[in-house]
């Protein structure tokens, strides 16, 4: 594996632009090093994860494969630092590490760390980096993933960190398992192009919309509708983003006139735990951004519902038996996505695909 070194301090690091800092993000192969940002991947290298990622899941359907697995990267170890509440995320990464046979370590509250004794964000990386040869780390604090992979890459034990969410900015990884959901459900009604992807809930402060947004121009023809209350509406930095790229998108407050063109609806709670002052959101009307039976009626037959969860009350228990809510097999689709892409970091594609092919196995 290629080790990316950042010979820049932070302001100068700061001031590059994003395909400048793209050498320092990206293993020689095209590959990332460090998985920072939704915008790292684009269509071809989305394309080999999922690819991947099906290999991955239709070999560990065989005890023979399973055992495998477990074998293409048992000889490294995976630290997972969960400063902020995770479910989904933080279990399927662990599953994932498990999966690839990597052992595993973990923070998931900086009570228990030195933290909790003064000791700085910076030290606490550095210590774990002496100890594992891979971070997954979330964090509250937007920008934290980014800072850590520099202050690494100038190390001289550099490891690669992949975001596993951090602040309201960036959630890579729910991205790339947000676009293999849709690339697998989409396999039989002409794939991800020519689709509409409808957004709805809180927008502005939903890191999984930004994310998944910036992949979505990857794709041909794709019309992104983001329906919120204004207050909740989408930020000025994803719209700027849309415009640059010259992609088709619009704002709106009427869910149930978007709900009938949608190919996918990506229902997001309310992310009132980022509220500036107590609440707050529970001022603002969303009675009309919910998802149940009426909105299940309005939907294309061969359109899907998904949600990277945890929900509350914006989609109905009612819709889940429904052959179009995707939501339960999109988490499982991100440990399949990151056992993927903890393989692509230690460059063991290769491995993998010789032993499927070898394998005789079909995906179907
Ligand atoms: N989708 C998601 O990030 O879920 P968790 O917060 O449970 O990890």
């Amino acid at each position: 594996m290629a080790k990316p070194i950042c010979e820049l301090n932070w302001e100068a690091y700061q001031t590059l632009s994003f395909q400048e800092k793209m050498v320092y993000l990206m293993q020689s192969g095209g590959t990332p090093y460090h998985t920072l940002f939704a915008q790292q991947f684009n269509r071809d290298l989305l394309g080999q994860l999922a690819t991947l990622a099906n290999e991955i899941r239709f070999i560990a359907k065989s005890r023979k494969g399973t055992e495998f697995l477990k074998t293409v990267v048992s000889h490294k170890r995976a630290m997972l630092y969960f400063s902020q509440p995770s479910s989904r995320t933080f279990l399927s990464f662990l599953s994932a590490c498990q999966i690839l046979g990597l052992q595993t370590g973990e923070v998931r509250d900086t009570a228990t760390s030195s933290e909790f004794k003064g000791e700085s964000r910076e030290d606490a990386v550095r210590t774990f980096s002496s100890y594992f040869d891979l971070i997954i780390m979330r964090t509250p604090e937007k920008g934290l993933a980014e800072r850590m992979a520099w202050l690494l890459s100038n190390s001289e034990r550099p490891i690669p960190i992949i975001n596993a969410g951090s602040g309201q900015d960036q959630h890579p990884t729910q991205a790339l398992l947000d676009i293999y959901t849709l690339l697998r459900s989409f396999e039989k009604t002409g794939g991800l192009q020519e689709k509409t992807v409808l957004f709805c809930g809180d927008l502005l402060r939903g890191r999984t919309v930004r994310s998944l947004s910036q992949l979505l121009v990857n794709y041909p023809k794709i019309r992104q509708v983001f329906v919120a209350p204004p207050q909740l509406q989408v930020g000025e930095d994803v719209q700027n983003f849309l415009t640059d790229r010259q992609a088709n998108f619009e704002l709106t407050d009427d869910f149930q006139s978007a709900i009938p063109e949608a190919d996918a609806v990506y229902m997001t709670r309310i992310q009132d735990e980022w509220d500036q002052s107590k609440g707050e959101s529970a001022k603002i009307d969303t009675s009309r951004f919910r998802f149940g039976k009426t909105e299940l009626d309005l939907l294309k037959s061969t359109a899907i519902v998904m949600h990277p969860l945890p929900r509350r009350e914006e989609i109905s228990t009612e819709v889940d038996g429904d052959p179009r809510a995707m939501y339960w097999r999109q988490m499982r689709n991100g440990m399949w996505i990151r056992a993927a892409l903890i393989a692509m970091t230690f460059g063991c594609e290769q491995t993998i695909h010789a032993y499927f092919k070898a394998s005789g196995t079909e995906i179907v």
